[in-house]
């Protein structure tokens, strides 16, 4: 949490950046002696990075890429996976993760969540068929997966196992942090994310060394070196200016998931005697080796849309991830779901709230969104 700033605030925004980004005179000077360099395209920057966010993520490898959808596609790629195929994913999650699967020309199968947020592992064994090749488990809003179960069974059906992680850098079941119990796991630096850079970037972790291998080659053409073409590939190179900015926010992802965890932890001791609003099973908050991260602070909350309509009323830039499932929407109705095919991913469509929870915040932010919630229960 920020420090206190003076007088009661009579807003809250949702999004960190303009303070986040308010002083960045060390990255403007990397910028000049980049530009100074001419060292644009995958040059010693893009290293860099690559080699502090792998040791932030806690894996041997990291690949960036232009996208956090992209550092989904190009794993499955790398695994041979396309037309023919199918990969399993939660039914509650961002369009990105259809979106990346849907790329590589496989057909996307959607699993319903369970109250984590998390894929439920009980419901994906009738979802695998002869043609299902990987599970793509979502950490959602901060947290994680159920990866000890997830992994257990994708072992025992020879699936590979891809994460998207995108949400969750630094989040750890069982010590073990989200995106290195897979083959492969993909983070986004999205500007919504928990370290972001100015526009798009994404990056692959991997310990593998021929999935690093295979990474490296898909994002800059399939090329082996400048004149040969090893396989076909794409350009998803990570932005050396993208890099620069990344370099200096990997460096404070402790300190910014620090912020996140202590903002949500004032939240739930305000919540806890608010019957209308139920906290979620939060799957990595119940030991030492657990860690959610809090991307979002989400909550169930009786009669959400009246709230989320009060909140912004009251200045409050509340926000729901996501009102429509997936695959309710027109883009995804070809899949053949019918209303009602996933009963979790609705209801929580329905009763999901999502509030900032960022290490800006002041206490004073955060009591006078908690004011205006509970006032609108009468509490
Ligand atoms: C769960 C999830 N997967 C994938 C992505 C894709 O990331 P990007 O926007 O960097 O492509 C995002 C965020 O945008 C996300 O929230």
């Amino acid at each position: 949490m920020a420090a206190e700033t003076e007088g009661q605030p009579m807003q809250v925004r949702y999004s960190p950046l303009e303070q986040q980004f308010a002083d960045v005179d060390e990255i403007f000077d990397e910028l000049r002696a980049l530009v100074r360099s001419t060292d644009f395209t995958l040059g010693k920057v893009v290293g860099e990075f690559e080699e502090m966010f792998a040791a932030a993520a806690g894996s041997k490898y990291a690949i960036g890429v232009g996208s956090g959808t992209d550092a989904l596609k190009i794993p499955l790629k790398a695994l041979g996976i396309g037309p023919g195929d199918e990969v399993i994913t939660a039914a509650n999650t961002f369009y990105a993760t259809a979106g990346a699967i849907a790329e590589t020309g496989s057909r996307i199968v959607f699993v319903d969540c369970d109250d984590t947020f998390g894929i439920d592992p009980d419901l994906i064994e009738a979802a695998i068929t002869p043609r299902t090749k990987a599970i793509m488990p979502v950490h959602l809003a901060g947290d994680m997966a159920n990866m000890t179960r997830i992994t257990a069974i994708a072992e025992e059906h020879g699936l590979s196992v891809v994460e998207d992680a995108c949400q969750s850098l630094l989040a750890t079941e069982a010590g073990r942090p989200a995106g290195t119990w897979g083959i492969a796991g993909g983070f986004s630096m999205h500007p919504l994310k928990i370290i972001n850079v100015w526009g798009d970037a994404g990056v692959i972790v991997t310990d593998d060394p021929e999935m690093d291998r295979m990474c490296r080659l898909l994002r800059n053409h399939g090329l082996r070196n400048r004149d040969e073409m090893e396989i076909l590939g794409y350009n998803t190179r990570l932005d050396s200016v993208q890099a620069v900015v990344g370099k200096w926010i990997v460096a404070r992802v402790e300190d910014i998931v620090a912020g996140r965890i202590e903002a949500a932890e004032h939240y739930d001791a305000a919540f806890a005697d608010v019957p209308e609003i139920t906290l979620p099973v939060r799957r990595a908050t119940k030991g030492p080796e657990e860690r959610a991260v809090y991307l979002n602070y989400v909550v169930y909350a009786e009669r959400r849309d009246e709230l989320l309509a009060h909140c912004h009323a009251h200045k409050v830039d509340a926000k729901v991830h996501y009102p429509i499932p997936l695959y309710k929407q027109d883009a995804l109705r070809h899949l053949g779901y019918p209303d009602g095919a996933f009963p979790v991913t609705d209801r929580h469509a329905q009763t999901i709230i999502s509030f900032p929870a960022d290490q800006h915040l002041s206490t004073a932010e955060l009591d006078y969104l908690i004011g205006v919630v509970r006032g609108f229960y009468g509490r």
